[in-house]
């Protein structure tokens, strides 16, 4: 059956289409709209459907709205907060109840000729849910959804056995890892529900200074839920406001959330492996998105192996929603074998782009070599290939790459793209190469764990090297991203480091490049010394105007 996924309820609006159990398109609205997030996540903003994602996924599939055989909405506004004649209660909650409920009313005028009675809502958390243990590629999986929030629950801890999908415990609002974190995240001056992998990144910077504290107010229970009980986090140090800079005890307060949401992850993981006594758990919502956390459960936990979603956050359940809705009608759902499910273009796209823009372009034998070379010399590659990425990770399809052996080249890709300076960059390094330079759980083809960086290679690569000596390693595999590693092997060749920074093609406070305009605009915009579109070299020296290293 032909599935459409549709994400729209708190930010990242998304969309994905399954046809007959396979994935075949999963994009996130704000690539095309450029604007970051999509959305507010606020009730009023929950009627905003994602217009020109769901038009393309099928476009994509040469599908019209009429074809369709399902549309599946991540959220069940049944399960919600109901209006109860005031809408405006509750900071508007039963706003977004009631435009939820209307969705299929929205739908069917955003996509003319939809059958408004095939859509289905399908719970938040279950849509999570079923974006790891459906799309992951393990038959049977223990998982967790960690969440800031769904209709009435943050959290869902469940199990996808041979009798199909059960729930285990789930926790009510308003108890909340992902709400805190976010808290915490506003606190320390950036954007709440956007900005968390900031304070992720400044943890390595603090200790745990307030963790008696987090502990009192944030703990387990016997039923496999938590309580999360109010903080007053001005009591640790006061919020950082606009434009100051964050003192010692700011990166103290998120060493100290950091530390007991990683406390708080392992005894929920312990609690599910003591009912499930399965081999692997399977991971989605945003909070899943923290690489440091997953690592210190894939070390100390007691799951053999971990699998997260790439698209872990509300943009991951559109295709979540579609997966579940197809196998729930017994279509056979195949796994996602890549995060690269958006636009693409032909090599002859490309060059009418590159010819419309009257900029000079080489075709070399190989485009890898090519922007290798540049690599070696210390230039910085933006690269533009194949299909975009769905989720928040560049995984070397909209990338800006660079030279991991100067130290230098984090503060230049964060001038680069405009943005913090203590804000990481990562390694790309092949799969078979990985164990020689990095200890952690292998494969991570999606960025979604940190690594140790071995001690003989942290002066050799030190642009991706943390404070703490780790890094958020993407393992290559050559048969999935056959370009990817012969570029890697080219690196090698000319520099002896099988390594090559890796970070998403953007500018601070805009989506990742998606379409050919924005590679060109983002280009155009930035010191960048190579443009590596589809087979296409564009050097910045051949327009005439050299970038000082
Ligand atoms: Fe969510």
């Amino acid at each position: 059956m032909r599935v459409l996924g549709v994400n729209a309820v708190f930010h990242d609006p998304a969309a994905a289409l399954v046809v007959d159990g396979e994935i075949a398109a999963a994009a996130e609205e704000e690539r095309f709209t450029r604007r970051k997030h999509g959305k507010s996540p606020v009730p009023f903003s929950t009627w905003e459907l994602p217009e020109r994602a769901a038009a393309w996924c099928l476009t994509q599939a040469g599908l019209t709205a009429a074809e369709l055989d399902a549309v599946a909405y991540s959220y069940d506004p049944q399960l919600a907060p109901q209006p109860n004649g005031d809408v405006t209660n509750d900071a508007w909650e039963g706003l977004r109840t009631l435009y939820a409920s209307r969705a299929p009313s929205f739908l069917r005028t955003a996509l003319p000729g939809l059958d408004a009675s095939r859509v289905h809502f399908v719970p938040h958390h279950v849509a999570h849910a079923a974006s790891a243990f459906l799309a992951g590629p393990f038959p049977r999986s223990s998982v967790l959804v960690l969440d800031g929030r769904g209709e009435r629950t943050s959290y869902l801890a469940g199990r996808q056995g041979d009798d199909g999908f059960e729930v285990l415990a789930t926790q009510e609002l308003p108890h909340s890892l992902g709400l805190l974190y976010e808290e915490v995240t506003q606190h320390l001056g950036f954007q709440r529900s956007s900005d968390e992998y900031k304070v992720m990144a400044m943890v390595s910077y603090g200790r745990p200074a307030f963790l008696d504290a987090f502990r009192q107010a944030v703990r387990t229970t016997d039923d496999g839920g938590f309580r999360v009980h109010p903080l007053d986090l001005a009591e640790f140090v006061p919020p950082v406001r606009n434009g100051e800079r964050w003192r010692q005890e700011h990166a103290d307060l998120a060493a100290t959330m950091q530390a007991r949401l990683e406390e708080v992850l392992l005894e929920l993981a312990r609690w599910l492996h003591a009912q499930t006594g399965d081999a692997v758990l399977t991971m989605a919502g945003g909070v899943a998105l923290n690489c440091v956390a997953n690592s210190f459960l894939a070390d100390r936990g007691p799951f053999e192996r971990i699998w997260v979603q790439p698209a872990a956050g509300d943009a991951g359940t559109a295709l979540g929603a579609a997966l579940h809705v197809a196998s729930q009608h017994g279509d056979d759902v195949r796994p996602m074998g890549t995060a690269a499910l958006g636009r693409g273009w032909s090599a002859e796209e490309l060059c009418a782009w590159l010819q419309k823009a009257a900029l000079p372009h080489e075709r070399p034998d190989d485009v890898a070599g090519a922007a290798a070379e540049v690599i070696a010399e210390n230039g910085v590659v933006a690269w533009f290939q194949g299909r975009s990425e769905y989720g928040p990770r560049a995984l070397g399809h909209r990338s800006l790459l660079a030279n991991p052996t100067h130290a230098d080249n984090l503060n230049r890709l964060n001038d680069i793209k405009g943005r913090e300076q203590f804000r990481p960059v990562a390694p790309m390094v092949l799969l078979e190469r990985a164990t020689d330079l990095f200890e952690g759980p292998l494969p991570s083809p999606y960025m979604l764990f940190t690594h140790r960086v071995r001690p003989e290679w942290r002066d050799r690569i030190p642009a991706v090297v943390h404070v703490d000596g780790t890094a958020r390693i993407q393992t290559v595999d050559r048969a999935d991203e056959p370009l990817v590693a012969r570029l890697l092997e080219a690196v090698e060749r000319r520099t002896g480091v099988p390594v090559v920074v890796n970070t998403s093609l953007n500018t601070a406070g805009r989506p990742m490049v998606d379409d050919p305009r924005d590679a060109l605009e983002c280009f155009g915009s930035a010191p960048i010394d190579a443009l590596a579109i589809g087979p296409y070299l564009v050097r910045r020296s051949a327009l005439g105007a050299r970038v000082a290293a």
